[in-house]
């Protein structure tokens, strides 16, 4: 029988990939064009499913590289919807590489993503809005919309120079 079961927690996605040898950079680790791309699928997979609508990527921010991951390493990318607006969402997305040989793990980097949805003229559309249920949600949510701000700031900046 095939069920069709709804998903319980439609705010959180976890997405994980093993690094093979066809990522590498020059220098013999994971190319960063790689992990751009892998941590795009993640935030449209979470922010799709989440809207349940056609998504498009507005924004990325705080992708810093501070550390090389290697060939071999498990990359565990741990998503959440952090702040809901109008028509537009963040998804902050916790990035881990795990040695499996070693079992150990190390936090690579957290990152932002303002994902926009889209209606079937491909214009901005409404999302369903954010429910808080408890304190770590409501952090997230008030930093997004700090982040948020900052974002349109620093737009409107560029646009006057
Ligand atoms: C995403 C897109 C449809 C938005 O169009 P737009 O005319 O800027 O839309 P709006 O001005 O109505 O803004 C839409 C939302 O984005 C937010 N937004 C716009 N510019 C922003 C910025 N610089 N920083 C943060 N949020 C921003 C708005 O606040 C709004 O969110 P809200 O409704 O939750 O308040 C348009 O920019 C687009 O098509 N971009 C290309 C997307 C794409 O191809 N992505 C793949 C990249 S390779």
């Amino acid at each position: 029988m095939i069920e069709n079961n709804v998903v319980k927690d439609p705010r959180t996605l976890v997405m994980s990939e093993v690094m093979t040898p066809d990522k590498v950079n020059f220098n013999g680790n994971v190319h960063g064009g790689h992990l751009l791309s892998l941590l795009d699928r993640v935030a449209y997979a979470c922010a799709s499913r989440y809207a349940a609508r056609t998504i498009v990527t507005l924004s990325v921010d705080q992708v810093f590289f501070k550390e090389p991951i290697y060939v071999g390493e498990l990359v565990i990318c741990s998503a959440c919807v952090n702040y809901v607006g109008n028509t537009s969402l963040e998804i902050g997305i916790r990035v881990v590489a795990e040695n499996l040989l070693k079992r150990t793990s190390r936090h690579t980097n957290t990152c932002y993503f303002t994902m926009v949805a889209l209606d079937d003229n491909g214009r901005p559309t409404k999302i369903p809005p954010l429910t808080i249920e408890n304190p770590v949600q409501q952090r997230r949510y008030n930093e997004a919309l700090q982040r948020k701000k900052a974002r349109l700031q620093l737009h409107d900046v560029m646009k006057k120079q």
